[in-house]
C-alpha cells in the first residue's frame, strides 16, 4: 500500500489509532502490580492504562502510599507487572527477564532521584560518563559529550570535583546530566526536588522544563501538586488507580515558598473545584 493509501485509509479510520502511534514511547494496558504479604493482598497498581507519547512532561502525582514508586518502577523497567502489558518505544517489556530490563534501561531511560545517586568515588566529569561507558562509547567521544551535558546544566567547571564537594543542586544538576548522558528516550524523574530548599528546587524545575522544550520526554514522580504544576500534564493517581489526568499551562516556575506572588499562571485553570492530592 502507498503512503497515500495509507493516509487514507487511516482518516477514514478516524485518523491514526492513538495505542499503535509510534510517536507513542510509554504505553502501560491494563497493568496491575499486586503484593501479597502474608494474610494481606495489596493491588499497588490496579489496572492502570495510560500513554505518554514522545516530546511530553508528564507528572505523576499522587499521596504517600498511592503507587507512585510502584509505577516508576514498572515505567523505568526496575520491576515487571503482576499483570498486563507495558510497552516501551513500541516493544513489549512486560514479561523480561532481569538481564533484558538491564538492557533496555541501559538504552532508553535516564533517572534522576531525589538523593542523586552518585557514585562518590568517581569525579563529576566520571559520574556523567558511566551510562556511556556501559554504552561502550569510545573514551574521548564519552568525555567529549559528558563536559557538554555538564555545560548543559551549566557545571562543567566543577568536573573534576568529587561529588560531595559539590552543593545538592549542583549534585541533581550533576545527576540530570548523567541522565542526559545516554541519549535516553525517556528521562524518569523520582521526586528531583525533594532534597533541595525551595530556591534550588525551582532552579532544577526550570532545568527539566527547558530540556523538555529542547525535546526530552520527561515523566516526573511527586507527591507535591505544587511540583506537578510545572509539568505539562498532571496524572494524579490514588489507591494504584488514576483518578485524573489534565493537560497544563506550567507557565514560569513559582517564586520560592514565602515570596509574594508564587504559583502565578496556569493555576486557576486547574484548580477550579479541585483538591491537592
Ligand atoms: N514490596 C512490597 N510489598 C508489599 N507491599 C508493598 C510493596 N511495595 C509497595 N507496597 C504497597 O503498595 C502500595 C503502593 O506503594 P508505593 O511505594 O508505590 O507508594 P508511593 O506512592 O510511592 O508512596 P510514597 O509517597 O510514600 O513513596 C502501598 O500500600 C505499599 O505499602
Ligand atoms: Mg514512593
Amino acid at each position: 500500500m502507498s503512503d497515500e493509501d495509507m493516509k487514507k485509509k487511516e482518516a477514514a479510520a478516524g485518523g491514526r489509532d492513538p495505542v499503535k502511534r509510534e510517536e507513542t514511547l510509554i504505553r502501560l494496558e491494563d497493568i496491575y502490580k499486586i503484593y501479597q504479604t502474608g494474610e494481606e493482598t495489596v493491588n499497588a497498581i490496579d489496572g492502570i492504562t495510560l500513554s505518554i507519547e514522545k516530546g511530553e512532561f508528564a507528572a505523576i502525582v499522587g499521596q504517600s502510599g498511592s503507587g507512585k514508586s510502584t509505577c516508576m518502577n514498572i515505567i523505568g523497567c526496575l520491576d515487571v507487572p503482576t499483570k498486563g502489558r507495558y510497552f516501551l518505544g513500541g516493544r513489549d517489556v512486560s514479561h523480561m527477564k532481569d538481564d533484558e530490563l538491564a538492557v533496555i534501561r541501559n538504552q532508553m531511560l535516564g533517572f534522576i532521584f531525589q538523593q542523586y545517586n552518585l557514585i562518590p568515588k568517581l569525579t563529576v566529569l566520571e559520574n556523567v560518563e558511566l551510562p556511556m561507558i556501559y554504552k561502550g562509547v569510545k573514551e574521548k567521544e564519552r568525555r567529549e559529550y559528558a563536559v557538554q551535558m555538564l555545560e548543559k546544566v551549566g557545571i562543567a567547571q566543577t568536573k573534576f570535583r568529587m561529588p560531595k564537594q559539590r552543593s545538592g543542586g549542583q549534585q541533581q544538576r550533576v545527576s540530570i546530566a548523567r541522565a542526559l548522558a545516554g541519549k535516553p528516550s525517556v528521562i524518569l524523574a523520582d521526586e528531583p526536588t525533594g532534597a533541595l530548599d525551595s530556591r534550588t528546587g525551582t532552579e532544577v524545575l526550570e532545568l527539566l522544563k527547558r530540556l523538555n522544550q529542547e525535546g526530552n520526554t520527561i515523566v516526573l514522580i511527586t507527591h507535591d501538586m505544587g511540583i506537578a504544576r510545572q509539568a505539562r500534564r498532571i496524572i494524579r493517581i490514588a489507591d494504584g488507580k488514576v483518578v485524573e489526568d489534565m493537560r497544563n499551562d506550567p507557565g514560569p516556575a513559582p517564586e520560592p515558598a514565602g515570596t509574594a506572588g508564587a504559583w502565578k499562571k496556569g493555576r486557576a485553570d486547574i484548580e477550579e473545584g479541585r483538591k491537592d492530592p
